[in-house]
This record gives C-alpha cells, structure tokens and sequence, in this order.
C-alpha cells in the first residue's frame, strides 16, 4: 500500500492565524502543515497539505485520491462539514478512508456546527483540538492500516463487542 497520505483543508482554513484567533489560534495554515510534515516524517509517512475554497476542487482532489495512489484523507470540510451534501458523497464514493478533523470544538459552539453530514461517512471525526486535530487524524488512518497494531497488542475498540472482549471475527 502506498505511504502517502492527503491532508484537505477547506474554506477559510487559508486565513488561520489571522482568522479568529479566540476560535482558530494563532498558528498559520504553514504551520499547520509544518506541524502535520513533522509528525508525518515521524510515522515515516509522506503527506500531501492541499487547501480550497472551492467545494467543486476539494470533491475533485477526493475523487482523485484512490488514482494519485493516497492511502487515506484527513479532511477539514470547514463550513462544508455542516450542508455540502456533494462533498458527503464524494467521501461516501471513493473507496479510501476519510477521517474528518476540526481545528474548533465543533460541538461546543453555535448549534449549527453540531451537525457533521460528512461524519456519516467518515471513519470518524477529531474536533477540539487545534492542530493536533490532524496529527490525530494522521494516526487514525495509520491505525486503519494496522488496526491489530496497538501497543498493548488488543484489538482496537470499535472490533470489540459491548464487554470489551475483542469479537471474533
Ligand atoms: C472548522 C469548524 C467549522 O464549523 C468552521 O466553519 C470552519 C473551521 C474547524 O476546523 O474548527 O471553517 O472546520
């Protein structure tokens, strides 16, 4: 399988840094990316940062991923995450996992970010945690790759049944 991971960061994620810095923090979206290389290197993965304003060029770079030989996506839809009913079925079409990250807390602001129609389809969703939202992202789709791979050698949570004994499938 190819060592290479997409991350998209979509509309307004330009602006970190200066964009409600209260909300967003500081860093730039450079940083991010910095911040998402290094962790990368790390794991000794390659990771391509891509960012639009354009939902029409973020479900082409989706439809793109599987052929530009990408193992997995860590997406921030922006505010496409709360109505882009598009770019729901461009994550639900490709045959790649997708793990959704918030830089925000999206639970714990207006009511309106509450709803994710990508979460959906996603593996799963990180929010909350600034730019560590993406390191996380990163490591939930390596996780993917070995999910027998945790360090203590047990099956990750979700194989496991409701008593917390691995399943036997
Ligand atoms: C965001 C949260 C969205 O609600 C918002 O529209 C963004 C950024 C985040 O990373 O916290 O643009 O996706």
């Amino acid at each position: 399988m190819p060592d290479r991971a997409l991350v998209l960061h979509g509309p307004n994620l330009n602006l970190l840094g200066t964009r409600e810095p209260a909300v967003y923090g500081r860093l730039s979206l450079a940083d991010v990316d910095r911040t998402i290389r290094a962790h990368a290197r790390g794991r000794r993965i390659a990771v391509e940062c891509r960012q639009s304003n354009v939902e029409g060029q973020l479900i082409d770079w989706l439809h793109a991923a599987h052929r530009e030989r990408f193992f997995g996506v860590v997406f921030n839809p922006g505010a496409f995450t709360h109505y882009s009913i598009a770019l729901r079925d461009a994550v639900a079409s490709i045959d790649l996992p997708v793990v959704e990250v918030h830089l925000s807390n999206v639970h714990a602001r207006e009511p309106f970010r509450r709803r994710s129609v990508i979460a959906a389809v996603a593996r799963g969703q990180i929010s909350g945690f600034g730019a560590v939202s993406y390191v996380l992202g990163l490591d939930a789709l390596l996780s993917l790759r070995h999910p027998r791979g945790a360090s203590n050698g047990r099956a990750p949570l979700a194989s496991r049944t409701p008593t917390g004994r691995a399943s036997r499938r």
